[in-house]
């Protein structure tokens, strides 16, 4: 077959209008964009999301000062604001920003910039319909909502750099300016781009990645269905199509989709951190095909917006979304914190008196180093009229303004002592983007749900008041005693002697059915189940059938001491080698064989647990390997209905203790702890009303936790 290299002189435009994908995610892996300054971030934040430039501009002053009275510090202005600052193509206006941000000085308040690239100005979208995102279908995207444009036009990557480059410029030496947002929530709204741009650098970007033709359809296995490629251009994007894709392309396409949004990203950064290199910057956001543990990178911190209503159980939800953000670069803040009743063409339900102060908490719990609220008015007209401001429609000031003063005493209070602080946790959760992209097309079983095990993870240990952390696979596994892989899809030598590692050296390493199957490529490893791993765990997987949510009651794993765990979704038949087995199954063909085994191996133990995770799952596991692994909880003396986490700084452990419920609770921690936000000592035993919360804070003995873990 005729090697092709492409067409240089396509290479060629693509590289000229500013592509450049390669060079700069080269730069955002090696960390050369990373220059991670820890004094950038220096102050616990507290405030709002502002939008001046809806309001007229004698309302600013007396926002100001009852952002001051509510001891506001800093808000995120200008998002959305480029049709204000570029009215024309190059004829830039920042001059009501600078009122504004001159205006919040006076009242001490910082200000936290936003790139304007979430929406492109009319002028834009008119002249130049082609920096469009384009649909599935052949469909260019309509520009009146928006984030409609797409990551790898060359033109609007050329567009937003220099809106951004006139920005930086323009407030280089402003000191009221401390931080940056680049765009805002990238990937929400459009996580997948079929434009001719992105089919012209999707190309590039396999070239790059596969060097020769015979090299990707080797690894995509092309023969299979004739698709053997003879030149780069018969190269497409996935498009829908008579029949299915090949998952090689399906899962090139979203890297290649993780790598364009973070490349795009990186253009931003790179301006910014050249006029303003003391100034923080940050993004917004997690939503689909973004890898963001390396999207993350280049960031001094991860922004989360936080609305928990999206979810009618939230606890759990929130909590675990919590801490999988917290985990991408180690550090978190709330860019958009909900403040009240909300919706679009929708409306969530209206949270309880209460439970905005709990949520606002419940991030800080899990390690945000600041927390500024969506939005401070609401906005009377737009897409957004029926979400709820610190201060409605009207202006007058109402309970929602009184609960933010409240929560900024709270803050003012503790976030000074607490910033920089640490969750140190002993169990973790292997978290792969890339695992997930695989279920987002091979998904199974309809009754595969990808991300409620970490939920249910998060939920058993949060039950049993541990801290948990969601790590991904570069993570360093040897601080934690107990690390679950509920969708380990890939795998290679080096995971695979990281892992016999921790094993070795006294960790339990939990992996669930449907892993250790796959190398990088998506093409299936020719070794029996667990691939690389068989050993270690003593185990090979014999045979797999599907359940659906109508024949779950069909099969279960049944303990030796008679517990039960219904089976969720698939069901391994294991043939241990020299495993210990735990359970059976209890039904179906599969019924007397192995499903649940243990195999020692140096200090530790090698899991194989032959189902997906569900609650039942993560609580029997986490409570058994807990108790084995000598783990003790956070407090005690704390009911079910309470949340517990614990920040940690030097020898000062911060708790936090929350009622999620409705109703009084009665906690005992016990001797010892002062109350934070009382600014006194606490009582041994206290009573928590409805969603209610508090920080208690206490000294650690050397022993608490093992040297050099935080
Ligand atoms: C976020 C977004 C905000 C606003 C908010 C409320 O997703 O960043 O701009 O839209 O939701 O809907």
């Amino acid at each position: 077959m005729r090697e092709s290299k492409i067409n240089n002189r396509t290479l060629a435009a693509v590289l000229l209008c500013g592509l450049a994908l390669n060079p700069i995610l080269r730069a955002v892996r090696t960390g050369a964009l990373e220059e991670k300054n820890q004094d950038r971030f220096q102050m616990f934040l507290f405030g709002a999301d502002y939008y001046p430039e809806q309001w007229p501009e004698n309302f600013w002053e007396a926002d100001a000062e009852r952002m001051q009275e509510a001891g506001v510090n800093a808000v995120r202005i200008g998002e959305f604001g480029w049709s204000v600052m570029e009215p024309a193509r190059g004829t830039y206006d920042f001059s009501l920003f600078d009122r504004v941000i001159a205006t919040l000085a006076r009242h001490k308040i910082k200000t936290i910039l936003g790139t304007p690239t979430a929406t492109p100005p009319k002028w834009l979208t008119h002249n130049y319909p082609e920096v469009l995102e384009v649909f599935a279908d052949g469909r260019k995207s309509n520009d009146q909502t928006r984030r409609h444009y797409c990551y790898n036009s060359s033109l609007y990557r050329k567009l937003s750099r220099a809106i951004v480059e006139a920005m930086a410029m323009h407030y280089r030496d402003n000191p009221n300016v401390i931080g940056w947002q680049i765009d805002n929530e990238f990937n929400n709204e459009n996580p997948e781009c079929y434009s001719d741009s992105c089919r012209a650098a999707f190309r590039v970007w396999l070239e790059a990645r596969y060097r020769t033709l015979r090299s990707l359809n080797e690894r995509w296995g092309t023969r299979f269905w004739s698709q053997w490629y003879s030149t780069w251009e018969q190269i497409d994007l996935p498009f829908p199509s008579t029949s299915l894709q090949n998952p090689a392309l399906m899962l090139d396409f979203k890297r290649f989709i993780s790598d364009s949004v973070s490349s795009y990203m990186a253009e931003q950064i790179a301006v910014i951190r050249r006029y303003r290199p003391h100034d923080f910057i940050t993004t917004n956001g997690v939503f689909r095909n973004i890898d963001y543990y390396a999207f993350s990178k280049p960031l001094d911190i991860y922004a989360v917006d936080n609305y928990p209503t999206f979810s009618e159980e939230t606890q759990y939800t929130t909590g675990s979304s919590l801490t999988m953000a917290r985990g991408f670069n180690g550090r978190m803040m709330v860019m958009e914190e909900l403040t009240g009743p909300a919706g679009q063409t929708y409306l969530l339900r209206t949270p309880q008196p209460g439970e905005v102060g709990l949520w606002a908490f419940q991030t800080i719990a899990h390690g945000a180093d600041g927390v500024l609220h969506f939005r401070w008015r609401t906005a009377r007209r737009g897409v957004e009229e029926y979400w709820s401001g610190v201060l409605d429609q009207d202006n007058i000031p109402g309970q929602r303004y009184e609960d933010f003063k409240l929560e900024g005493r709270q803050v003012r209070t503790i976030g000074p002592e607490i910033l920089g602080s640490k969750i140190i946790s002993r169990i973790a959760v292997l978290n792969d983007f890339e695992s997930q992209w695989v279920y987002d097309y091979q998904y199974l079983t309809h009754d595969v749900n990808t991300s409620a095990s970490y939920t249910q993870l998060f939920q058993a240990a949060s039950e049993l008041k541990y801290n948990i952390d969601f790590i991904g696979p570069d993570a360093a596994f040897n601080k934690y005693k107990i690390i679950f892989a509920p969708r380990m899809v890939f795998v290679d030598s080096t995971m695979a002697a990281k892992i016999r590692e921790f094993v070795e050296q006294g960790g339990t390493f939990i992996l669930a059915a449907h892993s250790a199957l796959m190398d990088r490529d998506n093409a299936l490893i020719d070794q029996p189940r667990p691939a690389m791993l068989s050993e270690l765990f003593g185990v090979e997987v014999k045979a797999t059938q599907t359940y659906s949510s109508a024949t779950l009651p069909k099969n279960r794993i049944r303990l030796l001491d008679g517990t039960e765990i219904p089976v969720e979704a698939l069901a391994d038949g294991v043939s241990p080698k020299d495993a210990t087995v735990i359970g059976t199954w209890s039904g179906d063909f599969l019924q007397g064989s192995a499903a649940f085994t243990e195999r020692s191996a140096g200090k530790g133990k090698a899991v194989y647990y032959g189902s997906l995770l569900n609650l039942t799952a993560a609580r029997v596991l986490t409570e058994r390997f807990a108790m084995e692994e000598g783990l003790r909880p956070l407090l005690t003396g704390m009911p079910k209905e309470v949340e517990v986490t614990c920040r940690t700084k030097g020898s000062t452990d911060y708790f936090f203790v929350l009622n999620h419920e409705n109703h009084d609770v009665r906690v005992n921690p016990g001797a010892g702890y002062f109350d934070l936000l009382q600014q006194k000592p606490a009582s041994e035993g206290f009573t928590l009303g409805p969603y209610q919360y508090t920080v208690l804070r206490k000294e650690h003995t050397p022993s608490r936790w093992p040297a050099g873990a935080n």
